[in-house]
């Protein structure tokens, strides 16, 4: 089995003609945690979308290969079946269908035609996971996000996480509205999923939550692209001195995507 691999190259994105993406590189490999930091407005959840083929967004340059094929050739079931796996900044709520259901379809789309996962295993598997992720069992049989509070949906997130065991996954703002405890066990749920076979990019805003959860790299947005990576110590220093001793280094004065030409 070959390791995951996600490979952006000069990415470019638009949004009704404003470019936000601006010549993107990143790479991710299998066993490796990624996380992107940066400021509000820089573009993250704009590339987290253009990923996973929002329409809104269009691609106008650049390479997207995942496993070498290209992304962007690639239906946007077909990324998910691939295992690509995405978990937007506000999950949508889905009526009608359980929690349940959903999961054992998205478990089973990855999977040949007869080789579904049994009844009897799927149901071990979502207690397991739903103990570890210390979630009541009656979520399982609420439909999709209706009415779960902001933290009980990043939770529930992290749970279709560890259900469809996708070669990556994209995770923007993972970590938003939850209290310290959530945050453990979110960051117990991404520990846990941490193997060969697994790559992970983090996208968040704060600092906290890679207080659990060790990346390997570590990369700064501004202004639409990546202007600065490195190890755990740079997610230390933003969370000590902030992101203005970046801008000043780079000679940043504005770092959203919003307003240069
Ligand atoms: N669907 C959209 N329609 C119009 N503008 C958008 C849309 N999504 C993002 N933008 C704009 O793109 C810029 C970057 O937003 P976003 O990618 O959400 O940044 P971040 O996640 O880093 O806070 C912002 O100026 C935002 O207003
Ligand atoms: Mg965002």
């Amino acid at each position: 089995m070959s390791t995951p691999n996600l490979k952006i190259e000069n990415l470019r994105v638009s949004i009704d003609d404003k470019e936000i993406i601006k010549g993107l590189n990143l790479e991710i490999n299998g066993g490796e945690i990624h996380a992107i930091m940066g400021p509000n407005g820089t573009g993250k959840s704009t590339l987290s979308s253009a990923l996973m083929g929002h329409p809104k967004y269009e691609v106008t340059d650049g390479n997207v290969t995942f496993d070498g094929e290209d992304l962007f050739e690639m239906e946007v079931d077909e990324r998910a079946k691939a295992g690509l796996f995405l978990a937007m900044q506000y999950p949508s709520e889905v009526s009608g269908i359980t929690n349940a259901d959903f999961l054992r379809s998205a478990i089973n789309a990855r999977r040949e035609e007869g080789q579904e996962i049994s009844l009897m295993k799927f149901i071990r598997e979502l207690d397991k996971k739903m103990e570890l992720l210390e979630m009541d069992n009656a979520f399982a049989h609420r439909y999709l996000n209706e009415g779960f509070s902001g933290g009980e949906k990043k939770r529930n997130e992290i749970l279709q996480l560890m259900m469809i065991e996708p070669k990556i996954a994209i995770l923007d703002e993972i970590d938003s509205g939850l209290d310290i405890d959530a945050l453990k066990v979110v960051a117990k749920g991404i520990n846990e999923m941490r193997n060969p076979e697994f790559g992970c990019l983090i996208i968040t805003h704060y600092q906290r939550l890679l207080n659990y959860i060790t990346p390997d790299k570590v990369h700064v947005m501004m202004q639409g692209r990546i202007v600065k990576s490195g190890g755990p110590e740079l997610a230390q220093r933003l969370e000590a001195e902030g992101y203005d001793w970046i801008k000043e280094e780079l000679g940043i004065e504005d770092e959203t995507v919003g307003q240069e030409a």
